[in-house]
C-alpha cells in the first residue's frame, strides 16, 4: 500500500511513519521489515521486473539487497551508476562508483548522547557498535530493533537520533557558552538543540523557520531536551529580518532537493527533479543573503544543506562571496578525515560520512 500511494508530495518515508504508527498490533520485527522491503524496493526499482505482480517484486528487491550486503563486489560500478540513480544527476555532480555503492547500502541509525551521556546511555541500550569516529565523542551507531521513540531514556532527553552528517554542521558551527545564535532554518530543530548543547545551554539562539508546525515540534523537543536558551520566531527567508539582533554565528541549513539522503530515504531518487534543484538554489541564495545582513562584525555564518548538486552548494556559496565583500570565507577541516587540509566548504559525501550527505561553507564577517 506504500509503495503503491507514495507520490512526490507524500513521499515513501512519511507515508510509512504514518501507516505503521496506525497498526497498533504489529509487532516491532513486523514494522522492521516492512520498512526495509519498502525501502529497499525504491533502492533496487531499476532492476525489478516492470511487469511483474507487486509482492513478486518486493520479494526480488529483499533478495537484491541481501544478495549485495553480502557481496557488494558482485554488482559492478558500472551496472549501480546505471541503474541505481536517475539520469539526469550525472549533470548536477561528479558520479563515481563509492557514492553509488554508499547509496545501496542500507543505512546506519545515528543517536547524538547528551554531554556527559554517552557511555552509560550505550550500557542502558546496548545494541550500539562500538567503532565510531574520533572528533564525534557524542555520537554511535544503534543497531537494536527496539523502538527507540519510545524507550523511557529518550522521553528523558537522554539523547537524539539525528543523522552523523547533520551532527557535522553542528560541530563546525562550533558555538561557545554566551554567544548569541541564530538558526535561520531550524525546522523541528534538530540543529537548535546540538548548537544548544554545544553551549552547554548557555548563551541564546533564535530558532527560526517559515513553518510554524514545524517550529511547535522544535517546543516540544527541546522540553524533552531540557533546552531553555532558545527564542522561536516565524520568518520566511525575506528581507523583513525577525529581530535587529546582530549574531555571533548564524547558521542557515536551508531548504534543498535532499540528494545526501537518498541512501536512507530512495523513494526521492524518483521523484526530484532538475527542476527543482535549479528552483531550490534560488530559494537558498535569497535566504542566505538576507540572514548575512543580521552578522556581527567577527561573526561566523555557516550554510549547510543536505544535498550534493553544484547548483545548491558550490554555486550559492560562490555567489555569497561574490555579493557579499564584506564576508571571507572560513576555512573548515572535515571531521571525518582530522588532520585534513581545512578548505573554505566541504562536500561530506555518504561513503565517508557512514551516514547522510551533507555541504557546509562558513565565513567570517570581516572589520
Ligand atoms: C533542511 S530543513 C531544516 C532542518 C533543521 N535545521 C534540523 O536540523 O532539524 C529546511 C527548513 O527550511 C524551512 N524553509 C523552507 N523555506 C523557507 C524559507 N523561505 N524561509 C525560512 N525557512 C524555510 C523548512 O520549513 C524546513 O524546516
Amino acid at each position: 500500500m506504500v509503495i503503491e500511494k507514495a507520490t512526490p508530495r507524500i513521499p515513501a518515508d512519511l507515508l510509512l511513519r504514518q501507516t505503521l504508527s496506525r497498526r497498533k498490533r504489529l509487532t516491532r520485527g513486523d514494522s522492521a521489515w516492512i520498512s526495509r522491503a519498502v525501502f529497499s524496493y525504491f533502492r533496487w526499482l531499476n532492476w525489478l521486473p516492470e511487469n511483474a505482480p507487486l509482492p513478486q517484486r518486493i520479494e526480488g528487491a529483499l533478495e537484491l539487497a541481501n544478495r549485495f550486503a553480502l557481496n557488494p563486489a558482485e554488482v559492478s560500478d558500472t551496472e549501480l551508476l546505471r541503474r541505481a540513480v536517475p539520469e539526469w544527476i550525472g549533470a548536477h555532480l561528479s558520479l563515481t562508483g563509492e557514492w553509488v555503492r554508499a547509496l545501496q547500502t542500507e543505512p546506519s541509525l545515528w543517536l547524538r548522547a547528551r554531554k556527559g551521556a554517552v557511555s552509560d546511555l550505550k550500557n542502558v541500550l546496548g545494541n550500539c557498535d562500538p567503532s565510531g569516529f574520533d572528533r564525534f565523542p557524542q555520537s554511535f551507531r544503534y543497531t537494536g530493533e527496539e523502538d527507540l521513540f519510545r524507550h523511557q531514556i529518550f522521553q528523558a532527553g537522554a539523547f537524539e537520533i539525528q543523522d552523523i552528517a547533520s551532527q557535522a554542521v553542528g560541530l563546525l558551527c562550533a558555538p561557545k557558552a554566551d554567544e548569541i545564535w541564530w538558526d535561520t532554518c531550524a525546522g523541528e530543530g534538530g540543529k537548535t538543540l546540538h548548537l544548544s548543547d554545544l553551549m552547554d545551554g548557555k548563551g541564546l539562539i533564535w530558532a527560526t523557520d517559515r513553518s510554524e508546525w514545524r517550529l511547535d515540534r522544535l517546543k516540544l523537543r527541546a522540553g524533552r531536551a531540557g533546552c531553555f536558551n532558545y527564542r522561536s520566531r516565524a520568518w520566511d527567508g525575506s528581507a523583513n529580518l525577525p529581530t535587529n539582533t546582530q549574531f555571533d554565528g548564524i547558521l542557515v541549513d536551508a531548504p534543498c532537493s535532499g540528494i545526501g539522503t537518498w541512501g536512507r530515504n530512495p523513494h526521492s531518487r524518483w521523484t526530484v527533479t532538475p527542476q527543482d534543484v535549479s528552483e531550490l538554489a534560488v530559494i537558498q541564495k535569497q535566504i542566505l543573503h538576507n540572514a548575512a545582513s543580521a552578522l556581527k562584525v567577527g561573526g561566523r555564518l555557516f550554510y549547510a544543506v543536505c544535498t550534493l548538486s553544484r547548483a545548491e552548494t558550490w554555486e550559492v556559496a560562490a555567489a555569497l562571496t561574490e555579493q557579499h565583500p564584506e564576508l571571507e570565507p572560513l576555512p573548515l577541516e572535515n571531521p571525518f578525515k582530522p588532520g585534513s587540509v581545512p578548505v573554505t566548504a566541504l562536500t561530506l559525501w555518504p561513503q565517508d560520512t557512514l551516514g547522510n550527505g551533507m555541504f557546509v561553507a562558513g565565513w567570517r564577517r570581516k572589520a
